[in-house]
Parts: C-alpha cells; structure tokens; sequence
C-alpha cells in the first residue's frame, strides 16, 4: 500500500500537483476577492512593478460580462516586453466622490489613456474598497518601442493591477503569495482580459476547463510537466506594421458575439488546451507547431468572417509565414509562427536552434519588417516587483 503510494507521486508528480491546485481554484468565486478587513492603516507610500507582456498559443478571443472568456486560452509569458509602473499613494481627510489619480507615461502626463484607467477602477472598486480614500500618482513606462504595433495592455494592467495590490497587501500583511498573485491576476483581467496571463511565468493558464480544473476568474501558472524543449523559448515579433491597432480588442471580441462559427470555436480551444497539455509533456515540437498555428490562422478567420469582416493580415504578413514554411521544410527545424490580432508576427522556436533561426530572420525576414525593425524576447519568469 504504502509502495504505491510511492510509486504514484514518483510517476506523476506534476499532474497530481496540478490536480491539487486546480481543485483549490475551482472553488474560489469573485466573492473571495473581496476584502473582509484591513488590519493596518497606511497614509502614505510608493510601490513599483515591472510587468511583462505574453503570447498567447491558444488564444481568449470573444467574452461574456465581466470579462469572463469565451473560451479558455494559455500563454507564454515574455521577459523582454514588458511595463514599468510605480503607484505612489496619499490617503486623504475623507473619501472623494470620484477616483482621484494623476497619469503619466514616459513621464508626460497622458490625459488620453484617463478612461480606460477610470473604467478599470470602477469595475474593481469593490474589490480594493480604499480606492476613494486615496489620492494616486502612476507614473508608467515600456521597454518596447511606443509606436510598435505591440498592445501594451497586458503588461500594463498587469503591472498597475500588482501595485494596487502591494498597497492591499501592505494593510493585511498575512496576506499569502497565492491569493497576492490570484488576486493581482483577478484584478488585471478586469482591466484588459489578457493581462490576467502576465502576473506569473512561464505558461499561464486562465478560463474554466472541463478536464483542466483552471478559472475563469484569473490566471494559473500551469501547473502539469513541461518538457525540456519548452524552457526558454524564444520569441522573435516581427514589426510587419507598427501603426495603431485597426481593430481594438474591444471591438474584436465583440465580432464574436453572433458569429456563425463562434460555438465551434470555442469548442476548438479547449480541443486545443487538451492537445497541448500532451504536448508540453511529450515536447513534440512539430505537433507544438500545428496547434499553435491553427489557431493564430482560425483567429484571423474568425475576423474574417464576421460581421463587419477585417482582414487585418498584410502582404508581408504573408510572405513571411510562406517563408516560414519554407525554411522548415528545407531545414527540419522548427520555428513556428502566431499572430496577434494585427499583422505582427511572432516566431517561436527552441532556444538550441536560435542562431540559425535569427540567421534566417537576418536574411529572409527583416526584409518583410517596417524599417527592418524586430523584437528579440523570450519566455520569462513573471512579473517582479523593484
Ligand atoms: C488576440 O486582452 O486585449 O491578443 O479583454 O478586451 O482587453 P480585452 O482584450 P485583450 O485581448 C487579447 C486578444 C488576443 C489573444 C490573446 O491574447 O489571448
């Protein structure tokens, strides 16, 4: 008896971890976000956080309220791009009616991005109760290029998301590391949905699955065996067009709402999530490479075909997947592409085959780049506090 219990932990250490910490989230709700009381009264202070942002591999696309996905999505998680926010706080004499915050990003106040942060405290207000008592000063930064094409929402909600909670978590100390970073994830994906994924490296996955046990509510390390071949993976985004979004996600997510294929969809990303939890024990990169393809192409599809259609693809879009597929046939190695919704490109491939992979983006591929620019990232261990 006592052998085998032996021989089943040795065996399968990782899927019975993650079969206890999905049975410990299955049973949060949102009510458990809610704060019962601060113990400590804090008046005045400053936090910082540096956030990265992440690749979806199969991706949320399409929501309920509340910012409860459609489907459940995982990511990686990058290193390289990423948001650096600090939060500096003054309790004042009595709560105000409104929020009461000052906004700066690279240092020059930003008027523009007021209501997407309004909106964002006001769906979390019930959640962190001392929003009014204070006075916020946010001042915010991304290591990546300003006009890139890249969303900086991710790392960006993430990060502003962590600081609110080091100042929650600086008035109940106890607080635990787990609840900190459910909590951090819980708060950001009602700031932007994806930013749910950027709180923890290096897959992360959020949205409720049947056999997976993971939430809607926030984002989970995943927590089954990964394979060798998937640590430290890189991530080369190709700047096709670094212009402002064509279609924002708001927008995006909406299309799917009435879409004529949307149940099969959503029906295909869990398909999917279960394919690549072999995946990512087995290693196999070639299957790695269809799942992750399928989608990025079946989320361009889904735009599409719905009502208003976008086609948010480019030429050079194009020619660098056909290149792509190229280069693996001729070489057997395996970089692998996803797309955002916008015309970048990401290229994914194992660490062992970077240099003749960045050869390859030298010769072949800058050329399809704006300006010839691209970003060399790679998955990263989560967001950190400095
Ligand atoms: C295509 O997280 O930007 O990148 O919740 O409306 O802020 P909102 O949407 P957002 O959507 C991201 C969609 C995606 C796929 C993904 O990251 O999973």
């Amino acid at each position: 008896m006592c052998t085998k219990i032996v021989i089943y932990f040795n065996w399968q250490p990782n899927s019975l971890r993650g079969k206890i910490i999905f049975a410990e989230i299955e049973e949060m709700t949102a009510k458990d976000f809610i704060p019962k009381k601060y113990s400590e009264e804090i008046r005045e202070g400053k936090v910082f956080w540096q956030s990265p942002s992440n690749i979806a591999l199969v991706k949320y696309w399409g929501k309920r309220e509340n910012q409860i996905p459609a489907n459940p999505s995982v990511s990686f998680t990058l290193d390289y791009c990423k948001t650096t926010t600090s939060l500096a706080f003054r309790k004042k004499e009595k709560p105000s009616a409104d929020f009461d915050f000052e906004l700066f990003f690279e240092d020059e106040k930003k008027e523009s991005f007021r209501p997407k942060i309004e909106q964002f405290f006001k769906r979390i207000e019930a959640y962190l109760p001392f929003l009014k008592e204070y006075s916020f000063t946010i001042h915010t930064s991304n290591s990546f290029p300003h006009s890139s094409g890249i969303a900086s929402s991710a790392s960006g909600m993430s990060a502003l998301a962590l600081c609110l909670m080091s100042l929650e978590k600086q008035r109940i100390p106890d607080m635990n590391e787990d609840y900190f970073n459910r909590k951090a994830s819980f708060l950001a994906r009602l700031g932007s949905g994806s930013a749910c994924r950027s709180i923890e490296g290096e897959l992360v996955v959020w949205g409720a699955h049947e056999t997976e046990g993971s939430s809607d509510l926030f984002g989970v390390k995943y927590p089954y065996e990964v394979h060798e071949n998937f640590k430290d993976y890189q991530d080369v985004i190709l700047l096709v067009d670094k212009g402002e979004k064509q279609v924002s996600s708001t927008v995006g997510h909406d299309l799917m709402n009435g879409h004529p294929f949307a149940e099969q969809r959503f029906e295909q990303a869990h398909e999917n999530l279960i394919k690549l939890r072999d995946i990512f024990k087995s290693g196999d990169l070639v299957a790695f490479t269809e799942v992750v393809e399928s989608e990025a192409l079946t989320l361009h599809a889904m735009m599409m075909s719905s009502r208003p259609y976008f086609l948010l693809m480019k030429p050079n879009t194009l020619a660098i997947i056909n290149k792509i597929f190229n280069f693996r046939l001729k070489t057997g190695l395996h970089p692998c592409f996803t797309l955002d919704a916008g015309a970048n490109v990401h290229l994914l491939f194992p660490k062992k085959e970077k240099e003749a992979i960045l050869n390859f983006i030298e010769e072949e591929l800058v050329e399809h780049c704006q300006d010839g620019q691209y970003i060399k990232d790679e998955v990263g261990a989560g967001a950190k506090k400095i």
